[in-house]
Order: C-alpha cells, then structure tokens, then sequence
C-alpha cells in the first residue's frame, strides 16, 4: 500500500499510521514546503502547540474564512467558542462546558436510545451503506438536536442542513458547496431563533435553557452569539461523534477478538470505545496560526505561519502509549489526544462517548452483524475527520 502523500491526505488513508509513526520518530515537528505549513506530529510537540500562548485558533486578521465572508455561514462562524481566542474565550467556553455538563449521563443514554430506536426502525434485514451513514450522521443530530428542544419532526431536515453546513465550512469546499451551505446555515439559524423566543415554554433544565443562562451569567446576552453556539454543538458533534461510532463499528467488525469479548460481555463496549478513541482517531488533526513571532518546542516561528496539529499520530507516539500498535481495551494510563488539549480542548468528550456507545448497543441489540475487511475500507472526503464507509450491516432482527 502506498504511503499518504501528505499528513492532510493521511485522515482519510486506508492506513496511515506507519506512516505517522514515522513522523513521530523522525520529524516530530517540522515545516512542510508543499503543504505551507508546520506539522506537529509527537506527543511532546502537539502538546507544545495546543497549550503556547504564540497560537490563536485562527490567522491573524482572518477570524472568519475568506470564502464565506459576509453570508449567514459566517455569521455562525464568527460567534463560535471554537473559532474565538482571548479575552472573548474563556468565559464563553466556561458557559458552553457548564451547559453540556449539566446534561446527566442518565438523559443522554435515555434520549439516545429513543434516537436510535427511531432511526433503525424500518431497516429490514439489511442496513446499506447509505442507510448505515444516515444512522452514524443522523444518531448525533437527533440526539444533541433532542436535547436542544428541536421538534422530533424537524430533525430529519436538521441533519441534512447540518451536513451541507459542514462541507460549506471545509477548507476545500466548492462554490456550490459554500452557496448550499449558506442556505443551510439561514434556515438553522431561523429554527434556533424560534426556538429562542419559544424558551419561556420549555422546561427550565433543557440544553438551550441552561446555555441561555449560562452565557447570561457570565456577561453576554447577544442572540446571535447564542444561536450560533446552540449550532455549534450540533456541527461539532456532527462529523466527530459519526467518526467516533463508524471507526467503532469498524473496529468490531475486523477484530474478531474484540468482537467477542464484547458480545459476551457488552459492558466491555465502554473500553474499546476509549480504545478506538486512541487508536483511530475520528478527528485526525487540527490547526494552529502564530500569532506572535517567538520559538515553539525549540523552532524559530514566524507571525502568519500555519501548523497542522496531528492528534491520530500523537495517540500512537510510544512516549505516550507503550506499544500503539496493540489495540489494548484495557490499556494503562492511556493518553488521548483526540479531544484537544489546553484552553480548546472539547467540552463534549462525555456526552460524544455516551451517544456513541448507546447508538452502538442498540444496533448491535437488533442482532446487527458487521460486513466488512480492513482491505476494502474507504472514507468519506475530508481534511482531517476519519469516517468509514461502511459497505453494510447485516442483521436477523433488523426490522
Ligand atoms: C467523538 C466526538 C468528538 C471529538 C473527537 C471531538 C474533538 C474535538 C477537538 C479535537 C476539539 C479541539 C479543537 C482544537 O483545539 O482545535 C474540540 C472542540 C470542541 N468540541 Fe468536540 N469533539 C467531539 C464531540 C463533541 C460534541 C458532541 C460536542 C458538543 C455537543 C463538542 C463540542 C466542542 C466544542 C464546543 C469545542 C470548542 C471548545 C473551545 O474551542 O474552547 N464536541 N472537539
């Protein structure tokens, strides 16, 4: 198998992580001509760069992308914690983490498991590919969607506003994607302003109450910046969470031991997910911008310059985890980079792993069996999200 031509090409590769390994080793940060940028590969160097105060989550004088100026996607964008750094960041990020944190692990299971029901009922006796991806997509949206207060009958028509508001915001979309996507992002942020004015009527402990609140509290009122992060939970959760359950299902799929254990004991499901989380990362990488001239983990850097934080190479840097070529359910003091790290690291790490393990018992309950061998796995187009295609799903009691 030929190596990925580059760390961007790797996210979606059949198997990048001989070739991670090797930028580990040898190049554990170094600046990539071709591509234009730094790439951080090693525990130690990702670590370096998601916790120095010279990176900003966005280039200097570009908070929003270039490609989506002045349209309704960049109204969302702008107002994002996830896109804002200083002054404006940290208590932003304490509300969102207070409002996913007050959702009790009891909820997320509960409301997952109708989601899932909802979503497999009807499938027959055989989940195809396209229908096994409307689950891996759809189980998030609906979901987080739930929690939010959107209208069981609206979720559908959620989740496909959500997937062309995803492609709209890659750094690769086309002119079609990003005018598809800004259509998305005006009917989200209608529903999420009706939604809004609706909140007196809805109960006092629901996601986008206690968001309200939250955000009240430390200082900031703005509707707009309230919309775009209730959207926000939704778009991050979107392609991560659908990564995070299709590599799970993949990895039972081509690990008959794996698979075993986990049928005779399903609580087992809870540690390869931790696994999975390590081993095969759903988001590959992310980015960082120098905002300052300065020296980052011993390399002189420039204003402007761009890193390519690779969190899937650094979970298989064997400073880190001791032998990561070994898929261990029940590895010791297991470090995961998949999350994040520093003052961005994803507030929804719990929430994500709950719907993820909740989605995949319940299909796995209908008596689902897996189709598929590492040698013909693909993934779906993406500079930095891993999300197999899976080629079906077979069950005796899909119905
Ligand atoms: C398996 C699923 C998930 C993965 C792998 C994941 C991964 C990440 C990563 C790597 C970051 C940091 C990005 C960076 O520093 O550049 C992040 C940030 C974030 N995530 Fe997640 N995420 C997942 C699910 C979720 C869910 C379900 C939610 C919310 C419902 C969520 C909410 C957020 C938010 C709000 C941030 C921005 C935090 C900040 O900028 O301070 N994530 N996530």
């Amino acid at each position: 198998m030929k190596p990925p031509m580059d760390p961007i090409a790797a996210a979606t590769h059949a198997d990048p992580y001989p070739y991670y390994a090797q930028l580990v080793a040898n190049q554990p940060l170094y600046h990539d001509s071709a591509l234009g940028a730094w790439v951080a590969s090693s525990a130690d160097a990702v670590t370096a760069v998601l916790t120095s105060d010279l990176c900003g989550i966005r280039p200097v004088g570009e908070p929003v992308p270039a490609a989506i100026s002045e349209s309704s996607a960049a109204e969302i964008f702008r107002h994002l914690v996830r896109m804002t750094d200083g002054d404006g960041h940290g208590p932003l990020k304490e509300a969102v983490s207070a409002a996913l944190a007050s959702v009790g692990r009891d909820q997320v299971v509960r409301q997952s498991n109708t989601s899932a029901r909802i979503l497999l009922a009807g499938q027959g006796q055989r989940l195809e590919l396209d229908r096994s991806q409307d689950f891996i997509f759809g189980l998030p949206v609906h979901v987080l969607g739930s929690l939010l207060g959107i209208p069981q009958d609206r979720l559908q028509q959620t989740a496909l506003w959500m997937s062309d508001f995803v492609h709209c915001l890659a750094p690769a979309s086309s002119p079609e994607q990003i005018k598809q996507g800004n259509v998305a992002a005006s009917h989200l942020r209608d529903m999420f302003r009706g939604l809004l004015v609706d909140q007196p009527n809805q109960p006092d402990d629901s996601l986008l109450g206690v968001l309200v609140r939250e955000t009240q509290r430390v200082g900031y009122e703005a509707v707009d910046l309230l919309i775009a992060n209730s959207i926000g939970f939704l778009w991050q959760g979107y392609e991560a969470t659908a990564g995070l359950i299709g590599n799970t299902l993949l990895t039972l799929a081509t690990h008959t031991e794996v698979r075993d254990d986990v049928a005779a004991d399903p609580s087992l499901l809870t540690h390869v997910i931790q696994e999975v989380l390590r081993y095969d990362a759903p988001i590959q990488n992310t980015r960082r911008f120098i905002n300052c001239d300065g020296i980052l983990a011993g390399q002189k850097m420039k204003t402007g310059d761009a890193i390519l934080v690779v969190l899937a190479a650094a979970n298989r840097d064997p400073a880190a985890n001791p032998n990561p070529e070994r898929f261990d359910m029940f590895r010791r003091d297991r470090q995961i980079f998949s999350f994040g790290a520093g003052v961005h690291a994803c507030p929804g790490d719990a929430l994500a792993t709950a719907i993820a393990r909740t989605g995949i018992e319940e299909l796995l309950a209908t008596g689902a069996t897996l189709m598929q061998s590492h040698e013909n796995v693909t993934y779906r187009p993406s500079a930095n999200a891993r999300i197999p295609l899976l080629s079906s799903v077979t069950g005796s009691s899909l119905q």
